[in-house]
């Protein structure tokens, strides 16, 4: 089982493709939510967390889930070593680089597991969509449809 950890806010089809491409890797997937990350969030943890159900509700093989604290002691909790992100371009390098290698000084047999993201999800970040967003501009095709309904009553409009 792998923890394919992150703020999710919202998941994008970006996410999606990533997570479908591990589960030929990985028997199951959890997906942790940031219950408190780093950045403010647009969505609260259940929205996140109801998002993500709602997008990956066919597959049997994914779980929803959520951490506060230390992503390390959350793993450990679950009985695995196995934390799973999707890397885009070079510009993601460094701060993966930085939490992989964080996380495996926090505990020693933390393995941090890549997958490149398909060439189509490269430009896409839930931050750009959702500035995208913000200023009516369409996101169709970029999120699953849920998450394109919930930006647009989130932002006011109609498009
Ligand atoms: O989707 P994101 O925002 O890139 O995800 C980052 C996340 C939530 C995976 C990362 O910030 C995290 O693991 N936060 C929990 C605190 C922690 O363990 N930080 C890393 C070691 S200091």
């Amino acid at each position: 089982m792998a923890i394919y950890p992150g703020s999710f806010d919202p998941i994008t089809n970006g996410h999606l493709s990533i997570l479908r491409r591990a589960l030929t890797i990985f028997d199951s997937v959890t997906i942790a939510v940031a219950a408190n990350p780093m950045k403010n969030t647009l969505f609260t943890l259940e929205e996140r967390m109801e998002l993500i159900r709602e997008s990956t509700k066919k597959d049997k093989k994914v779980f929803v889930d959520s951490f506060h604290g230390l992503l390390v002691d959350y793993v450990k909790r679950k009985e695995t070593n196995v934390i799973l992100r999707g890397m885009r371009a070079l510009s993601d390098f460094e701060h993966e680089f930085q939490m992989s290698l964080m996380n495996r000084k926090l505990r020693r047999n933390i393995q941090t597991i890549f997958m490149m993201t398909d060439y189509k999800w490269l430009y896409t970040s839930s931050t750009i969509i959702k500035e995208a967003a913000s200023y009516g501009g369409t996101i169709k095709g970029l999120v699953p449809d849920i998450v394109c309904q919930k930006l647009k009553e989130k932002y006011g409009y109609e498009s």
